[in-house]
């Protein structure tokens, strides 16, 4: 059997090539394979396409940049207008007080961007000792190496060998356990402590209450920074611009990507906070050797700049808001089934849980065939539901419908 000629990421190796699932387009809340058969988008693609698919408003400001400037790059120097635009308007929606934003390509890139601008500020600030970085179990980070240092996720970390050296990850939701962690390590050692507001590939996993707060109390006693990791949260997911806000905590730095352009164009970046921003700007002679070559690409840019400015008209942070409640409202009304374990979740980001003979790649591959796209978390045995924000209480429906049907079948 014939291996395709792609080595598909998060995927194994030896797959035949027939075995792949052809996508040829998009509208809406609904992708068509090639066979033409269509399926409910219920994960956004990988939690990302807020605003739905075949935004004409998106695709058309892509078009006329590629126009006007395709691509420069914005080392030293160089600017444009579409990546000026669209840190204003990030700024605007109030992720960090007077903060600054860096760009990537990318989430991963976001993360270890976020590192390294650490290091550098604290190496800055004189206190170049601080290299310890606290994460979570469970976490995903990314996938450089940064971020599988940070990663809480032992699959994503052991083939690997050995990763960067002062990362350590500790109870999931335990407050004394980062408290201890940050006492054994030693609290001017900390460099930063980075948690992603609502666990997203370890499982869909929401903080308990005072949880972030806890977090932001313990940097600012032992001098270290928060890192907030809002690839999946960021831009309305929860209901709100972002977890930052939606939890009422403000970390001192966010890494963003997925949804800051819905998908159309890959970007991501890093909010760099206050305090991190005046370590940097401090010495006028200091030069900050870091950046990727696309980071601020002008037509990636005027995707999420298009994106934002639809985000904001249709308002939908409080549509991802009523969805998720509807959605969570169906899959609670499953809660009783043998087969689920539990249902939680936050905002149009909700999981359930399933109980042992049910496994999560079994049941995402039985609901494809029921036309409905889920995401199996298997770390959590979990399938993960995060559609697009524009989705119809009809369309939720039918996701809960599908879900239903498969736990009876399973079962
Ligand atoms: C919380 C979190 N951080 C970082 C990443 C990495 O982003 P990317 O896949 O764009 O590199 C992801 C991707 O899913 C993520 O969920």
């Amino acid at each position: 059997m014939a291996l395709p000629s792609v080595l598909h990421p998060f995927a194994v190796p030896s797959r035949p090539a027939e075995d792949y699932l052809e996508i040829v387009r998009a509208e809406g809340c609904r992708i068509w394979d090639a066979a033409g058969r269509s399926y409910l988008d219920g994960t956004a693609s990988l939690w990302y396409c807020a605003a739905g698919h075949g935004r004409r408003e998106i695709i058309d400001a892509i078009c006329a940049q590629l126009g006007e400037l395709d691509a420069f790059h914005t080392f030293a120097r160089f600017t444009n207008p579409p990546e000026q635009r669209l840190a204003e308007l990030i700024l605007e929606l109030e992720p960090i007080p007077e903060a600054r934003v860096l760009f990537t390509c990318g989430g991963s890139e976001a993360i270890d961007s976020a590192i390294k601008l650490i290091r550098a500020g604290h190496k800055a600030a004189g206190e170049g000792g601080r290299t310890v970085f606290l994460s979570r179990h469970y976490a995903y980070h990314g996938v450089m190496l940064g971020g599988t240092s940070a990663a809480g996720l032992p699959a994503n970390r052991d083939p690997f060998g050995t990763l960067l050296p002062d990362f350590y990850q500790v109870d999931r939701d335990s407050l004394d356990a980062m408290r201890d962690a940050v006492a054994y390590h030693g609290a001017d050692r900390i460099a930063a402590i980075m948690a992603e507001p609502v666990i997203g590939a370890g499982g869909v996993f929401p903080p308990p209450e005072g949880y972030l707060q806890g977090l932001r109390e313990l940097c600012d006693e032992c001098g270290a920074l928060l890192v907030f990791d809002e690839v999946i949260t960021g831009f309305g997911r929860l209901g709100s611009w972002f977890g930052s806000s939606h939890y009422g905590v403000t970390p001192d730095a966010i890494t963003f990507a997925k949804a800051v352009t819905s998908g159309y164009q890959p970007l991501g970046g890093v909010i760099v906070g206050s305090r991190l921003r005046e370590w940097l700007e401090a010495d006028p002679s200091y030069m900050l050797t870091h950046g990727n070559t696309y980071g601020g690409h002008p037509t990636c840019c005027a995707a999420g700049v298009a994106n934002i400015e639809l985000m904001r008209s249709e308002d939908l942070p409080a549509r991802a808001a009523s969805a998720g409640a509807h959605l969570r409202a169906g899959l609670d009304r499953l809660a009783g089934h043998a087969g689920v374990a539990e249902v939680r979740g936050e905002g149009l980001m909700q999981a359930i849980g399933l109980n042992a003979p049910l496994t999560a790649g079994v049941f995402t591959e039985a609901l494809l065939e029921h036309g409905v796209i889920g995401r199996a978390l298997g770390y959590a045995n979990s399938v993960a539901f995060s559609p697009p924000l524009i989705i119809s209480e009809e369309e939720v429906d039918e996701l809960v419908a599908a879900t239903g049907t498969v736990l009876d079948e399973l079962s």
